[in-house]
């Protein structure tokens, strides 16, 4: 009997993951989708052994400073953690020690449990980054980390200019991508792109870090030209 109920519990974890999977990029659909998982996102991921806030912000603070480019070490950064959720990569970063750490989110609902994590300074709910908004200046933030959101369903790769368009030149941008979501977009041709353009140069990247059970994720982190 025990087995069987930590078993439909995990499937039920499982399957809300996938469902997100399946919104279309929609941002109405995801918005809603959101909303109703807020309440049971971390319990969710947390059953799925999702890693990805935790490896995001420890790859974020090891980058070498370079010259030009703001140096992760320094605790009083800027930074924005887009698509922030329940907050879960606001708390990893709080434990590091950095200090000025906003965020914003889609779902009003996801934001509202974020605020409870006391790890950020303000946040923002219905702010869609495939387009751009009036909320974030351009120019404003030293560092962007954006962690499960350039994922299956969501946002697509050319969300990216919407962070380059907010963060400072010489600021950092960092991304996970899914394995799947990497190998079935255009993701790397539009980093390609916008390295070609020079709107951004490659920093480092790391193939197949840990992410959630069933797959790894490629994390990424760009410097802003
Ligand atoms: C898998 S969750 C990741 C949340 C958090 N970053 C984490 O790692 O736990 C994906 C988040 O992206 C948000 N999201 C999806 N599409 C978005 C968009 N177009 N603009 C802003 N947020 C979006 C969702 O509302 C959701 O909170």
């Amino acid at each position: 009997m025990m087995n069987q109920a930590v078993k439909t519990q995990t499937t039920e974890s499982f399957d809300a993951i996938k469902e997100a999977h399946n919104l279309s990029g929609d941002s109405g659909k995801i918005g809603e989708y959101y909303d109703k998982w807020s309440g049971a996102y971390d319990r969710d991921v947390s059953n799925e052994a999702y890693a990805g806030p935790e490896y995001i912000v420890n790859y974020f603070a090891s980058l070498k400073s370079d010259k030009g480019t703001v140096d992760s070490g320094d605790r009083d950064l800027e930074i924005l953690d887009a698509g922030c959720g329940t907050g879960l990569v606001g708390i990893f970063l709080k434990q590091k020690g950095y200090r000025n750490v906003d965020g914003f989110d889609l779902s009003d609902k996801m934001v509202e449990k974020a605020q409870a994590t006391d790890a950020y300074r303000t946040l923002n709910g219905g702010i869609d980054m495939t387009q751009k908004n009036e909320v974030y200046k351009d120019n404003q933030y030293d560092a962007i980390l954006c962690c499960g959101v350039f994922t299956l369903g969501h946002v697509p790769p050319d969300s990216l200019s919407e962070l380059i368009r907010i963060a400072k030149p010489g600021g950092l941008i960092v991304v996970s991508t899914r394995k799947s979501y990497y190998d079935s977009t255009d993701f790397q041709a539009v980093c390609d792109r916008f390295v070609a353009e020079g709107k951004v140069k490659r920093v480092s990247n790391q193939m197949d870090g840990p992410y959630i059970a069933e797959e790894g994720a490629h994390y990424w982190a760009f410097a802003v030209c």
